[in-house]
């Protein structure tokens, strides 16, 4: 009976390994620490993640008539694809070639016009851009979701 206690008190004891609130600090060793890490910090569907609603605060920020925070939105998303490919090497031909090297910099210059109609081409261009590097990717499904279909320019 004395080892009833022992047996119940193992998987409690390991839980509380695995969940330590220090879960870097206290890994068991380096690599376990980077594992963790990497694990957490996800790979390109994380930067996906933070583009889709910085592009979504992108949409609402033209809504608003606010090109400052459209602008603000625009360079946080080079930032994240940027982060996304030092993750997975593998997405980077693909980011520069469709999205970053040309339509990146034509569109953060348009969308500093004072005109409201360039930057809502300018947009639609980014749009045209996520969407082409889905294709590209294989992943051509995240193109038929409401971000899409929806979030659009203005109808005049
Ligand atoms: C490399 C080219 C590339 C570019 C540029 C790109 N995407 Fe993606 N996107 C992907 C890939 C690949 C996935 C699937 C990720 C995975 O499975 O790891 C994805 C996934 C997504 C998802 C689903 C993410 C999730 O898990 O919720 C959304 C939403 C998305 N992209 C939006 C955008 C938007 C908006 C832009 C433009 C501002 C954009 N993407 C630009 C390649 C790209």
């Amino acid at each position: 009976m004395k080892h009833v206690g022992v047996l119940l008190l193992l998987p409690t004891l390991f839980w509380a390994q695995a969940t330590s609130a220090d879960w870097l600090v206290e890994a068991p060793d380096e690599g376990t620490r980077y594992e963790r890490l990497e694990q957490y910090l996800g790979g390109f569907s994380a930067a996906m993640w933070e583009t889709h609603h910085r592009y979504e605060m992108l949409h609402e920020a033209l809504t608003l008539d606010n090109p400052e925070l459209a602008l603000y939105h625009w360079e946080k998303i080079r930032d994240a694809i940027r982060g996304g490919y030092m993750k997975r090497p593998a997405r980077q031909a693909n980011s520069d070639a469709i999205f970053l090297d040309v339509i990146w910099p034509d569109v953060h210059e348009a969308l500093r016009s004072d005109d409201a109609d360039i930057r809502w081409a300018a947009f639609m261009r980014a749009r045209s851009a996520c969407m082409a590097c889905h294709v590209a990717e294989d992943v051509e499904y995240m193109n038929r979701q409401r971000v899409f279909t929806e979030l659009v320019a203005p109808e005049d």
